[in-house]
């Protein structure tokens, strides 16, 4: 990326800018079209609290099931997981100033900073399965890796 890498981690910290720039991304996750990562961001959380609209409550838009192009999952949902962790669909842990995981119900993302300059940083994503998603011969991780590239 042509850009210091406290810059990234700014950006990385809200969601103002999601509505017009992650297109793919605000149609998964409707309250990101709003401009809010999650529902304690939403001045007028009262108006909506008990919603379960995805645009106000968080989570994936009705019929998806995971961050990929068409919201279907990569493989089954990892084991342990509620129903609510599946609804929300993604949990960031984040690691300043060099990583941050994202955990999806059926795989994890793993984003590693690596400053080069002063305007330039170096991103590594990698992308873990669980081993019956990477044993089934149709395996075909493009459907979450496109996704994280378009949105
Ligand atoms: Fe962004």
């Amino acid at each position: 990326m042509q850009c210091n890498w406290k810059i990234f981690w700014e950006n990385y910290n809200e969601c103002l800018h999601c509505p017009g720039v992650h297109l793919q991304l605000v149609q998964l996750v409707p309250i990101f079209g709003r401009g809010l990562l999650e529902e304690r961001d939403d001045p007028q959380w009262m108006q909506h609290a008990g919603s379960n609209d995805p645009k106000f409550k968080g989570g994936l838009r009705a019929g998806a099931t995971t961050w990929s192009m068409n919201g279907q999952g990569i493989g089954p949902p990892l084991p342990g997981l509620t129903a609510e962790d599946r609804q929300a669909a993604h949990v960031y842990v984040t690691s300043l100033p060099s990583v941050f995981f994202v955990g999806h119900p059926d795989y994890v993302r793993i984003v590693r900073l690596r400053p080069l300059g002063p305007e330039q940083t170096e991103m590594c994503v990698e992308y873990l399965f669980a081993p019956q998603t990477l044993a089934d011969p149709n395996f075909d991780m493009s459907n979450a890796v496109d996704f994280a590239n378009a949105s």
